[in-house]
This record gives C-alpha cells, structure tokens and sequence, in this order.
C-alpha cells in the first residue's frame, strides 16, 4: 500500500524540529557540552533525555522480539494514538472508525483534532461487524481502531476479521494492544513487517506496573515510524521515566511474575463472583478486569461506592445494559470486594 498517499501532505513537507541532541547524537561521550542551554550543574536530570530513547527501545526491542527501526516511544499510548490522528487526519476533511463499545479516547482523540469519528457497533457476542465496518468507509476513512483485547468488553477479537480490515481497506488499522500482555493469543507486532497498513499500539501502564511512568509503545513499518518520528514532541519522554523503566525491565521475571498472579486472581475472583445471585453474566476476559452484568448497575455501583470500593459504571455504554467493569485487585482487595458483595446479596 500506498503509505504515504495517507499522510497528511503537511506532515509529508515538514521539516521536524532538530533539537541539541538531534544535531549531536553521540551524547555519551565525556565532552563539554554547551549546546542545549542546560544548567551544567549535575543533578541527575539537568541534562534533556535522548530524544530517541535508544536504551529503552534496545531493552523492549529484546523482549518483545523486534527490531528497535519498528519502534517509537511516547508518553503513554495516549500521546501516540494522538500523534497518529496528527500524522494522517486532515481536520474536517479526513475521518476515523471506531468499534463501539471501546476505549473512550479514540472519540476525544478524533474531537480535539477536529476529525470526525465514524462509530459501528460490535455483534451482540462483541465481534467485530466487518461487513458493517466495510460499508461505513469511505475514501477520507483513514483510520480505523481495532482495540484488542477490547475496553470494555475485555475480548479478542477474530483473526480472519482483523486481517480482512487490513487486506481490504485503504487506510491504517490501529490495533491497540493495552492489555495484550494478559493474554495467551500473540500479539499484532509482528505482522508489521508484512503489512504497511498496520499500527500496534502498547502500553507499559497495565501489565508493566508502570502506569505513573507513561510509556507507551507504537511497533509499525519503519516508514510509518519515520513519519511519526516527524512529529514527536523532541523529548517526549522524560529522563525519570527512561532509567525507571529500564530497571524494571530488567526484572522481567518479576514482571511475569505478577502478570500471571493477576490472572490467577482473576480466575479467583470471577469463581466468587459467580456466588453472586445478583451478578447475572461474566463477559469473558482477556484483560486484567472483568466485565459484569448485574440487576442494577447505578445501585451497585452507589451502594459499592458507599462501601469504599470504586469500579467503573459502564451501563450507558452500548451493549454494556447494567454492566460494571471491575479491575482486578490484589486478593485482600478481592476478597473485601467479595465481603461487600455478599452483604449486598442478603
Ligand atoms: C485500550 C486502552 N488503550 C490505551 C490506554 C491508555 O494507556 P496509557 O496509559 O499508555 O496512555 C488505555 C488506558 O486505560 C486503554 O484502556
């Protein structure tokens, strides 16, 4: 495909910002730099963080089995799946599709851009509607989002539909992956190098534990990297956040660790919430929360609340009739979630 008749012809003719750091890279070296307007005194974070963040990307490049060229980096997935609107939508001339039910900010995203937003609904049994998907396109669509696993309806969606996007459509597929580290199904990151079409988005909020940091990840076709590259706020990432994150990652057992402790506690939970005569259906979760159909999603959600629990009411959401979405916690919060529940359930 085409990659570059997508992107806005603005962005095609911009000259990017060379920061200090662009324009001398081999920053590593013991030479005196006077270069950036820094204050020379060290402190630890007097100096601006590698733009690149090659460190970083060279550590996620490892684990996750790709090269560091598929790449970029942002603070949060939030500000990537905002730098893909920037690259591709023209303001009220280009639009955008989401599934809904989804991740809310794709709509905010598209709003603050001035981009319209095209909205078809998932199947009743949360599948994607391609047929419906393929008739809403039009030759402006130059976006669409495929949240997997979906927020909030926590599943996977089909392979075969997912490719069908991807093979048919003259646009980008944004496979956002948040909560892909939950799950036993691979991931969309390598298929980048077969399909130039295709953006996976990831985050190191969720499965990570490093939601404070704000690190998310973007793996696409070094072409469709360099393009974002173009765009990118210079020092997006902080210094503070770059070597946290790398010393986290350099524990990824613990990581792994924890990752299959709160699927074990999923599991946990889902049995208990089973119990529940009030819990009418648990949707199924390839994610770290559980969605739930209750009698009366506003009262349970109050009456939760007023015992000091806090979960996300998403009741208004289409296809979400009474349903709260419920994090999983660590097995105290669990089981005072539990406890509340029960009383509840008298
Ligand atoms: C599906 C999905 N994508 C992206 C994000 C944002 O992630 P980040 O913390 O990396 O900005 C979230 C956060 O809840 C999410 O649910």
């Amino acid at each position: 495909m085409d990659i570059l008749s997508l992107v806005r012809p603005s962005v095609l003719n911009l000259k990017p910002y060379a920061s200090a750091k662009d324009e001398f890279k081999d920053f590593k070296q013991d030479l005196i730099y006077l270069d950036a307007n820094e204050n020379p005194y060290e402190n630890g974070w007097n100096r601006y963080p590698d733009p690149n963040q090659m460190d970083l990307k060279r550590k996620i490049s490892k684990i996750k089995g790709i090269s560091e060229k598929n790449i970029l980096i942002g603070n949060g997935s939030d500000e990537i799946l905002d730098m893909i609107f920037r690259v591709f939508c023209e303001p009220k001339d280009d639009n955008v599709l989401i599934n809904k039910p989804t991740f809310g900010m794709y709509k905010v995203l598209a709003s603050i851009n001035n981009v319209l937003c095209k909205e078809v609904l998932l199947t009743v049994d949360f599948e994607l509607d391609t047929t419906c998907i393929l008739n809403t396109v039009d030759d402006k669509t130059k976006l669409i989002f495929v949240c997997a696993p979906n927020n909030p309806t926590g599943n996977l969606f089909k392979k075969e539909d997912i490719l069908n996007l991807i093979n048919n459509l003259n646009a980008m597929i944004v496979i956002d992956e948040a909560y892909i580290d939950f799950s036993d199904t691979p991931s969309w990151l390598n298929e980048v190098k077969n399909h130039n079409n295709l953006i996976v988005t990831q985050t190191l909020s969720k499965a990570y534990g490093m939601a404070g940091l704000r690190l998310g990840i973007c793996y696409a076709n070094e072409e469709v990297i360099e393009i974002l590259k173009k765009i990118k706020m210079p020092y997006n990432v902080n210094i503070l956040s770059q070597i946290k994150a790398i010393s986290c990652l350099d524990h990824e057992a613990k990581i792994k660790n924890k990752i299959a402790l709160i699927i074990e506690n999923k599991n946990i939970l889902k049995k208990k919430l089973e119990k529940i005569t009030f819990v009418k259906k648990i949707y199924k979760s390839d994610t770290n929360f559980l969605l739930i159909k209750v009698d009366n999603a506003n009262n349970r959600y109050k009456q939760l609340l007023s015992n000091g629990i806090v979960v996300r009411n998403r009741t208004n959401e289409p296809l979400c009739k009474n349903c709260l979405r419920i994090t999983v916690g660590t097995e105290i919060e669990i089981n005072e979630l539990i406890k509340i529940f029960k009383k509840l359930d008298k």
